[in-house]
């Protein structure tokens, strides 16, 4: 089959690889090429077993592959055969040299950008779908334009906004496209071909486009307004527990103001995933580099109180179980960074999982999705760490629960089964808030949700 027009991803990830599926499903004339080095990543990608887990991926998949989607290691034809390519890598956050721990590692991206000029033979557009620092696209094009073929290639920005669980619906529905593109006649006439794919299927009103660094630095401001929403309700649940106010109804009667909303607003354990973190962290570091302190500082508070709010669920702990948990048994309801993925990047349950075998509790994690990833993140570190699916199994003989990931499967247990096979006396510490306290405490349990006071037999 002929198709109108050849679509390259380079990066098979969370990112590249829902995007292109949909993109894909939607669009049948054009031919959707994702392609990455992780020859592993592929060959789970053009099997049932998918490299990461989506709800409704796998039947959006299974529609698109071998008709217009396809997943291949062959970086150089995949170049090579475009009109477009999407670039799609990690960027994570720079863990050494200059700027470590807050800028962006910018490794891979550009890597990506000499290997599209080494292999391209004709004009190309490319789009960052990366979160990048802003002004990225410059140096983009700059590694771009300096090829001696003297092809042109346009460098537009569409930054991702769908979130990790709910990927498939946020790209079917999304609340707006952003397109950033230069303002001249080639730059407005790249934002249309964008925009001419996502019309497919989004009403043009969600469509926006912006100038290039709008763009870019919307994704950032973005993710650093979600993740402030959430560092500001865990402020107010620690002053909740000394207040005896509750945080849920606070966050209740607050967000009824149409003003400010009831989305983002759920006291946490903290907030996690490969984003937020690594966002704020990314505007800091531009901030300070521009050297508008007082801005950095201001939006730096916000990873400042994610740390505090992590901290405080793991002292609380050790403090109610008495002051030791020396070789108690622990589970951890949940690994995942948030429900509905098995992703565990950033998730507090890292930071608790480490700090609790630090003062050399026996842990037991449970988690419907993440166990894989789990082990990975505490290689080496997890003697006296069992990895547990079974919910059940996981709490037997254990002396508390840990509530980090708020999955479903948690609020429905039967905890009066759970309740016989624990130890006594046994503890709930809620991370999330999902859990029927006043049950809880009925049943027996010493129950200590977020923000809200402590239901105890003592
Ligand atoms: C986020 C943005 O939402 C998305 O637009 C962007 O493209 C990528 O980053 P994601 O990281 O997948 O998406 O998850 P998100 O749903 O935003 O949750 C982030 C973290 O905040 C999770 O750990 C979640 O559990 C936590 N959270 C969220 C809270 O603690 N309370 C809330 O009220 C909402
Ligand atoms: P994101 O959440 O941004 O999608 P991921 O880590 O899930 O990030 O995905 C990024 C993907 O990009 C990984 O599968 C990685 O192997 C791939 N990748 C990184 N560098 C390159 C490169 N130079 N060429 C092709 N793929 C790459």
């Amino acid at each position: 089959m002929k198709f109108s027009k050849n679509i390259l991803c380079i990066g098979a990830g969370y990112v590249g690889g829902p995007t292109m599926t949909i993109i894909a499903l939607k669009c049948p004339e054009y031919k959707v090429t994702v392609v990455d080095i992780n020859e592993e990543r592929i060959k789970r990608w053009n099997s049932d077993d998918l490299p990461i887990y989506e709800p409704g991926l796998l039947e959006a998949v299974r529609v698109a592959r071998g008709r217009n989607l396809f997943f291949s290691t062959d970086i150089p034809e995949g170049i090579r055969a475009a009109d477009i390519i999407f670039v799609s890598v990690n960027t994570p956050t720079k863990t050494f040299g200059h700027g470590a721990g807050m800028a962006s590692d910018l490794q891979h991206w550009e890597k990506t950008a000499h290997q599209i000029v080494a292999y391209s033979g004709k004009p190309k557009l490319i789009v960052e779908k990366s979160t990048l620092p802003v002004r990225t696209a410059e140096a983009m094009e700059r590694i771009l334009s300096e090829n001696k073929k003297n092809i042109h290639f346009e460098v537009v920005s569409n930054p991702e906004f769908l979130a990790e669980g709910s990927a498939v619906k946020d790209l079917l529905e999304p609340d707006r496209v952003l397109i950033g593109s230069q303002q001249t006649e080639s730059g407005l006439k790249a934002a249309q071909v964008i925009v001419d794919i996502y019309a497919h299927w989004v009403p043009a009103g969600k469509i926006i486009t912006t100038n290039l660094w709008s763009a870019e630095l919307s994704k950032l401001v973005a993710n650093a307004f979600l993740a402030q929403r959430i560092s500001s309700i865990n402020a107010i649940s620690a002053l909740c527990e000394k207040t005896d106010a509750d945080v849920a109804e606070i966050s209740f009667a607050v967000g009824s103001d149409a003003r400010i909303g009831s989305r983002f607003m759920k006291a946490s354990v903290g907030f996690g995933g490969s984003c937020f973190k690594k966002d704020i962290l990314n505007l800091v570091y531009i901030c300070r580099s521009y050297g508008l302190n007082e801005v950095a500082d201001y939006w730096e508070k916000v990873i400042t109180m994610n740390d505090y709010q992590q901290e405080r669920f793991v002292k609380k702990i050790i403090k109610e179980m008495f002051n030791t948990i020396v070789g108690k048994k622990i589970t951890l309801l949940g690994f995942a960074f948030k429900a509905n993925t098995g992703d565990t990047r950033e998730s507090p349950g890292i930071y608790v999982a480490k700090q609790l075998l630090e003062e050399r509790a026996a842990l037991v994690i449970c988690d419907p999705q993440a166990l894989e990833n789990a082990r990975k993140d505490l290689a080496g570190l997890d003697h006296g760490v069992t990895y547990e699916l079974d919910p059940y199994r996981a709490v037997e003989k254990a002396q508390a629960i840990a509530v980090i990931t708020e999955w479903e499967v948690f609020k429905k247990l039967d905890f009066e089964k759970v309740f016989s096979v624990m130890q006594k006396p046994a503890f709930i510490f809620d991370g999330r808030n999902i859990l029927d306290h006043q049950r809880l405490f009925k049943i027996g349990f010493n129950v200590f949700p977020l923000g809200k006071p402590s239901l105890t037999h003592f």
